[in-house]
């Protein structure tokens, strides 16, 4: 599907449909959705709000087959203008399309949200750009029927000089923003049959965009990584240290943004029930969001530099697996007892994070599929966020609710550290099930000397069981849109 703006009128745009929108309770339409009504002998006036009694609920799509010629017509419900926002024209895009997928058609719609509504042209043009790709996004490869969604083109018509220049602007950066969520997407959906460390790297070197190293195990031994190899050591797939970067001429600041790799959390020997285990091939999202906010930086080219550092193995029970009571002198040189070889991603990010912190970088960022416990804390909706430096922390989760995603920040007293008492060393990996998500925090924390940090829990968000708000289902690629909106605005 191609996604383009066009400075003409809607009605002047060649096109199958042509999507215009209502708020709720109108019975009189304006602006866009106005001109249209007229074009078309109040069509929707006269007939779609009175005879059909379309009120303009939230998400309502209605459908005419033929309003001109060989021209459908599609309203969409805007729902109620005081709660109308940008998220909201994500959601409404991504339900359009999704309902034309089948379809090999042109589409033209109207700039959601930037008329009566009067949000900024740039987010609307960026969210509707998003949305259509939300919109046409399946994971179909391993299916002999597939769900073919072959919408041709999707056309934003806005005739404005001042809308249209920053419309485009917001298109542009919204299709590479939304390619970004796809592709994670496609990486965490994929069996971990045919997604383990050796082929993740491999994508890495392919698809991130940037200069990628990849260092294997010895070289990871080398570099003191103890920790990482023990959690690696039960997988008969060897482990991968991924380091992509991304070097602006005139740089700014200088970030790492650090992703969990696991490719498959079995749990270990501390091996996880059937029930918590079955998307578990999950729990590389973070290292999924990292490898293609490296590629969408590559191609938005920020001011900054980048580094992208994933440590990729497998958890898997095995003779050679890691046992529980074993002590690991991490690279930072801090021994860890081993109380649950489950929790294991934040054994993997200790040595990840004290890497990425010998870059020199001026601030880290962490994401990760860490803990049950943020899941419990926050179900599926926000994903959890802790951080050394409130400053960054809040700006993180404003410039995240900006993209158009929720973060939510939980404490991280250094109390929550104290079930990680150890009695043979510096710390356990884990205590108690009691706040969980702040207990990792914690001990994370621990690997840092003093670099700003941010850690991103998205146990909870980055893989769902029931279709989301934007239509999507298993793999939501969450975290992608809000480090690119970060990094962006350093
Ligand atoms: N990968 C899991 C966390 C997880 C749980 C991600 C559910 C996505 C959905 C992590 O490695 C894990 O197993 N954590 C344990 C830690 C416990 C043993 C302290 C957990 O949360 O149960
Ligand atoms: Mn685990
Ligand atoms: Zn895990």
């Amino acid at each position: 599907m191609q996604i383009r703006i066009e400075k003409k009128s809607i009605l002047e745009i060649e096109a199958d449909v042509i999507v215009v929108n209502l708020f709720e309770g109108v019975t009189i339409p304006g602006g866009v959705t106005g001109i249209v009504d007229k074009e078309f002998n109040n069509v929707i006036s006269d007939f779609i709000i009175k005879k059909e009694k379309f009120d303009g609920k939230f998400g309502k799509i209605y459908k005419l087959p033929l309003v001109c010629k060989d021209k459908k017509l599609i309203v969409v419900g805007l729902g109620k203008s005081n709660e109308f926002n940008y998220t909201k024209i994500r959601d409404l895009t991504a339900k359009v399309v999704r309902s034309l997928g089948d379809s090999d058609e042109k589409v033209v719609s109207i700039l959601h949200g930037a008329g009566i509504a009067g949000l900024c042209p740039f987010g609307c043009a960026k969210m509707i750009a998003e949305g259509a790709l939300s919109g046409i996004y399946s994971f179909d490869k391993y299916k002999s029927d597939k769900e073919e969604l072959k919408l041709k083109e999707f056309i934003i018509a806005e005739i404005n000089d001042e809308k249209f220049e920053k419309a485009q602007r917001g298109m542009e950066e919204g299709i590479k923003t939304g390619e970004a969520v796809n592709r994670a997407r496609d990486l965490i959906n994929e069996s971990s049959q045919y997604l383990y460390p050796e082929t993740l790297a491999e994508y890495a070197v392919k698809n991130s965009g940037v200069k990628t190293t990849v260092y294997g195990s010895e070289q990871i031994k080398d570099m003191g990584m103890n920790a990482f190899l023990a959690v690696a050591q039960g997988s008969v797939h060897p482990p991968k240290l991924i380091h992509m970067e991304y070097k602006s001429e005139n740089a700014k600041k200088k970030i790492a943004i650090v992703g969990k790799g696991i490719t498959f959390d079995a749990g270990g020997l501390d091996l996880k029930p059937p029930s918590s285990m079955l998307t578990m091939r999950d729990d590389m999202s973070g290292a999924a969001a990292v490898i293609t906010v490296m590629r969408a930086i590559s191609e938005i080219k920020p001011k900054v530099e980048v580094h992208g550092i994933i440590a990729a193995c497998e958890n898997m029970p095995s003779g050679s697996a890691y046992k529980p009571g074993d002590v690991i002198i991490a690279k930072t040189g801090r021994s860890i007892e081993i109380d649950n070889t489950d929790a294991e991603g934040r054994v993997t990010l200790a040595d990840a994070l004290a890497y990425a912190e010998e870059l020199g970088v001026d601030e880290i960022i962490d994401i990760a599929t860490l803990t049950g416990a943020c899941m419990v804390a926050l179900g599926t909706v926000a994903s959890g966020i802790m951080g050394n430096n409130e400053e960054k922390t809040e700006k993180f989760i404003k410039a995240a609710k900006e993209a158009g995603e929720k973060f939510w920040q939980l404490p991280m007293d250094e109390e929550y550290g104290d079930t990680l008492k150890s009695d043979i060393a510096d710390t356990k990996n884990t205590g108690g099930r009691m706040g969980g998500a702040s207990a990792a925090g914690v001990f994370l924390s621990k690997f840092i000397k003093n670099t700003p940090w941010i850690h991103l829990d998205i146990a909870g968000t980055a893989f769902l069981e029931k279709t989301n708000s934007e239509g999507i289902k298993n793999a939501t690629g969450v975290g992608v849109r809000s480090l690119i909106k970060y990094i962006m605005d350093v």
